[in-house]
């Protein structure tokens, strides 16, 4: 099994019930058990953390060197302003997918840049929950052995 990390960012903890008209329905437990389950059929042990701190954050980066294959990261607000993220990624090399639950580019302007994306592998932007299942699936064709 290939080791993988799906990292969640501030608020997300909160999902379900944080404005489910723009991030859905589903619940973190409930992503992160589809993660696991669908990383598993793709031979990825999947490890799921969330943190709304961003040195925990970035903790959880640097101990994915070596240890990690790829990460899924949905950054939260920090994607928007996190140059310290952008940085630990960038130092760990660990192919990193950037995900954002909503279209981020059809709401407030702030949103439009990422900090996470110039050091990302690409971005799985406004699928909903579904995003986080692509990623796993972009992540495996990239590390090898296809979808
Ligand atoms: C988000 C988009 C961010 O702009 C926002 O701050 C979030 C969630 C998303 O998944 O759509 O917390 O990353």
């Amino acid at each position: 099994m290939i080791a993988v990390l799906v990292l969640n960012g501030p608020n997300l903890n909160l999902l379900g019930t944080r404005q489910p008209e723009v991030y859905g329905a589903t619940t973190l437990a409930m992503i992160e058990n589809a993660c696991r389950s669908h990383g598993a059929g793709l031979g990825f042990e999947v490890t799921c953390a969330q943190s709304n701190s961003e040195g925990a954050m970035i903790d959880l980066i640097h101990a994915a060197r070596g240890a990690q294959a790829g990460i899924v990261l949905n950054a939260g607000a920090y994607t928007h302003t996190s140059v310290a993220l952008m940085d630990a990624i960038a130092s760990v090399e660990v192919p990193t997918i950037e995900v954002h639950l909503s279209n981020i580019h059809a709401r407030e302007a702030f949103r439009h840049q990422s900090y996470i994306a110039p050091v990302a592998l690409g971005q799985i932007i406004g699928f909903g929950a579904h995003g986080y299942i692509l990623a796993l699936d972009a992540l495996k064709a990239h590390l090898g052995g296809g979808t």
